[in-house]
């Protein structure tokens, strides 16, 4: 069986989480494969509100298997809050959840480089969660990282001792003012390791293919969105991995033509946190509006999130890289209320109007060229169908499809699993 992939098309926090969980009972298998504390995954059901950093968004689902990819990092510190945070669901945590022993460990002084990093840059910092994403793959690309598999490795202390050091001249070397005793960073990553080895690590791309040949149905979980892509998003202002498709097959070692439905999440407007680059923000009432109905602020770091209208230049670009073959609209009921909506179809890019994302789209090169909608009065929370929608979203919806040439086939309406309304 082919294996379908879920990922970001925005800047991330699409509502990746909540779109993984609605569809896990279709799913034997979901697996993450690539980012790690970075993302934070939100799912809501009876009652009960979840964020999710590393583990799988299948996991309150009782047969699923959730599966850590290679393509993640893991910081066992966090990982194991995660898991203690779960306790009180009653989970089977032992048996549900499995890890690649090729992801890479995210170490104390992977976060210290990071902040030493982000502190170094000043005012063109990128606005990192801080979680020691950067430097952890940049060990891995530099050959230098420690793997989840090297924890069985009887002198998996000696190469940690080694890296480690490495890490605290390069901190030295930044020569800014970070506070930390590192003793107590260490003390708690290996009380965190003896944690996670009470779970099962296993070949992941072995067991996936395995999966794959005995009939199992696999969904990928993307992390972060496209537009944070190390190749393709708003470089420097990204994330370290790629967030795209192909990042799923490297991060779990899927073969291209093993990949069946590409699903891509975008919310019916737009956000983003921390810096870089964002055509369509808004700087009014509007988008203030926006981030208070919206509750945009990080799952993560707890920043508050910038706003804007949809860019559809950006969101066609996303679909085009990422291949994607259905659209999930998130967030339609926070634009209940405002009298007219905009929505990006080009830009005028030095003085030229384009239709596609050009290398630079710095404030100073690019102007958005907007269409504009009407907008609804009636509160969509409870809706169930897409009858019930009121006529001007589903014009909204039309010409996001026409343009897009993708139909949408879930329509949000809150953060509930039931929220969701199918089209
Ligand atoms: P992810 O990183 O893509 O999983 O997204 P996040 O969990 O970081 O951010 C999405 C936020 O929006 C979370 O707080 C969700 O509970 C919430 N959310 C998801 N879908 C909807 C929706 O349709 N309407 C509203 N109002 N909130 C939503
Ligand atoms: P989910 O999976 C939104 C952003 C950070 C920063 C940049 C680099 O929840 O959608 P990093 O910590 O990777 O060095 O940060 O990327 N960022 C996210 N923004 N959602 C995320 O994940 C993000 N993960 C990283 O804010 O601008
Ligand atoms: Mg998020």
């Amino acid at each position: 069986m082919t294996v379908d992939l879920l990922l970001g098309l925005q800047w991330g926090d699409e509502g990746k989480g909540k779109i993984v969980d609605v569809l896990t009972s279709k799913y034997d298998i979901i697996a993450r494969f690539q980012g790690g504390p970075n993302a934070g995954h939100t799912l809501e059901f009876d009652g009960i509100k979840h964020v999710l950093r590393t583990i799988p968004s299948g996991i309150f689902h009782e047969k699923s298997i959730n599966v850590i990819g290679n393509g993640v990092v893991i910081d066992p510190v966090v990982f194991q809050k995660e898991i203690e945070g779960l306790a009180k669901f009653n989970l089977d945590i032992t048996s549900k959840l499995i890890i690649s022993r090729k992801a890479h460990l995210i170490l104390p002084t992977h976060r210290l480089l990071d902040a030493a990093s982000e502190t170094a840059k000043g005012k063109a910092k990128i606005g990192s969660t801080l979680k020691g994403i950067g430097p952890t793959y940049m060990d891995k690309t530099g050959r230098n990282g420690i793997r989840v598999g090297d924890i069985e490795l009887a002198d998996f202390k000696e190469r940690y001792r080694a890296l480690a050091d490495k890490h605290e001249a390069m901190i030295n070397f930044y020569n800014v003012n970070i506070q930390y005793n590192l003793a107590e960073l260490e003390k708690e990553f290996f009380e965190s390791i003896e944690d996670l080895k009470k779970l099962t690590f296993i070949d992941s791309e072995e067991y996936l293919y395995q999966a794959q040949k005995a009939g199992k149905s696999i969904l990928a979980e993307g992390a972060q969105g496209s537009l944070l892509d190390i190749d393709f998003g708003t470089y420097p202002f990204v994330t370290s991995s790629n967030t795209t498709a192909a990042g799923a097959c490297t991060g779990l070692g899927i073969a291209p033509n093993q990949i069946g439905e590409v699903y891509g999440i975008f919310k019916a407007y737009t956000t983003r946190v921390g810096s870089g680059p964002f055509p369509t923000e808004l700087f009014d009432e509007v988008g203030t509006a926006m981030a208070k109905i919206g509750n945009e602020f990080g799952s993560v770091t707890g920043r508050q999130r910038r706003c804007g209208w949809l860019d559809l230049v950006a969101l066609k670009y996303a679909v085009q890289v990422n291949g994607v073959t259905q659209l999930m609209m998130m967030k339609g009921d926070v634009l209940s209320g405002f009298d007219t909506l905009k929505v990006a179809t080009s830009y005028n890019y030095k003085g030229n109007e384009i239709s596609h994302l050009p290398y630079n789209i710095e404030e100073e090169n690019v102007t958005p060229i907007y269409k504009s909608f009407k907008g609804w009065e009636a509160d969509l929370t409870g809706m169930t169908t897409y009858d019930q929608l009121p006529v001007e979203l589903k014009e909204y919806i039309q010409f996001i499809e026409d343009e897009l040439q993708i139909p949408i086939k879930i329509v949000s309406v809150g953060p509930d699993r039931k929220q969701t309304i199918m089209k």
